[in-house]
């Protein structure tokens, strides 16, 4: 063949369907690639529950200087990290590439040069490997990071609270792969908020734990910020908080750890009702916590405690951030859905329901 012949061959296959078809069975071995924000990330997982390795490799002291994650050098650093963070998957979990079932990855939402980076990776290995591509919404992995928890029992339908840098949602999941969005951030997401007002107090990046860190040595009366209630409505508003923390700051005497405490409490109050508020409208069996603010001590406790008697279940904070099992383990409840394309495409927006 010649060589324009076999390039016009490599083409055509490349835009067709893989050629291993993906047959679900209960026991599968999933891969599963994560890189939409800042954390290259691979994960193996066996029938959907047992995580065999979660390897991840973060960036976040690099962005750290910046005050932000630089979606630019989130890609450079992803391409670096990408191949040894697979290998070290694969040697961890003791696994072959051929004892795969299938190759997950974050197609979207996400910064849409890092998804690239992981996509295409997933892409070549399920190419190479002959193994087929399953591609996941990066919230749906997060929901499903619930699953990995060892003595949770998830039960659909689940009210679920995605609450990352980049998302703030509250989502109703009636069965697997069917989503309603109850409601969303109208504004800056809740990481992004305690990331903002941790930079306003001069507290550091990422914000989240700096925040909680220094709220621990509030004193009994913290300064009361505004909530955006926003009337019935179960979306948030988050940006109206951040100046009330450049305000207070200026013009008030008020220590650091009181100033970051209000802030805190402010944010876990609106999450907490609104969230217990949409469970028990919905009748939902079990309440879900995900995305990086979950880890977040006082978020988690006041949670449990408004929800109850409603079970609420939350990952490890390991789980709670950007990793790859918890994309191996939606990709097993979304097997059945069939495999994608190698022409499958990045979705830096991608809503996981109407
Ligand atoms: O899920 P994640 O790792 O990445 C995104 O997809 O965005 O979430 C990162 C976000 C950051 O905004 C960080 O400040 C926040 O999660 N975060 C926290 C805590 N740990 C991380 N927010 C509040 N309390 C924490 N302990
Ligand atoms: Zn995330």
């Amino acid at each position: 063949m010649s060589r324009q012949a076999k390039m016009r061959s490599a083409f055509r296959r490349s835009a067709s369907p893989p050629t291993t078809p993906l047959r679900y069975n209960a026991s599968m071995l999933i891969l599963g690639i994560e890189t939409s924000c800042d954390e290259t990330a691979a994960g193996i997982v066996a029938d959907g529950r047992r995580m065999l390795t979660n390897v991840v490799a973060s960036q976040a002291d690099i962005h750290a200087r910046y005050g932000g994650v630089v979606p630019e050098v989130a890609s450079r650093h992803h391409i670096e990290a990408m191949l040894p963070v697979v290998r070290a998957a694969l040697l961890e979990a003791k696994c072959r590439p051929s004892d795969l079932d299938a190759i997950a990855v974050t197609a979207g939402p996400g910064l849409a040069g890092s998804l690239l980076v992981g996509l295409n990776t997933a892409k070549a290995l399920a190419y190479g490997w002959s193994r087929p591509l399953i591609a996941v919404n990066h919230l749906e992995g997060h929901l499903y990071a619930n699953w990995l928890v060892e003595d949770a029992r998830p039960e659909l339908p689940a009210i679920v609270l995605i609450v990352s840098g980049g998302h703030s949602e509250i989502i109703l999941a009636e069965d697997h792969g069917s989503y309603r969005l109850m409601g969303r951030t109208r504004d800056d997401a809740a990481g992004e908020a305690f990331d903002k007002a941790a930079r306003v107090l001069g507290l550091g990046f990422p914000g989240g734990p700096a925040i909680e860190r220094a709220a621990r040595d509030a004193g009994p009366k913290p300064p009361r910020l505004p909530r955006a209630w926003l009337g019935d409505s179960s979306d948030f508003s988050f940006s109206g908080l951040k100046t009330a923390v450049a305000r207070v700051a200026q013009e008030s005497s008020a220590p650091v750890a009181d100033i970051a405490a209000g802030f805190q409490t402010a944010v876990i109050d609106v999450l907490v009702k609104k969230t217990v508020r949409a469970a028990r409208e919905t009748g939902a069996r079990c309440v879900l916590l995900s995305g990086g603010v979950a880890a977040n001590g006082p978020l988690r406790q006041a949670l449990r405690e408004a929800a109850s008697p409603i079970p609420v279940w939350v990952p490890p904070p390991v789980l709670c951030t950007d990793n790859g099992a918890m994309i191996a383990v939606a990709a097993h409840f979304r097997a059945e859905a069939g495999a994608a394309g190698l022409n499958l495409d990045v979705r830096a927006s991608w809503p996981i329901a109407g």
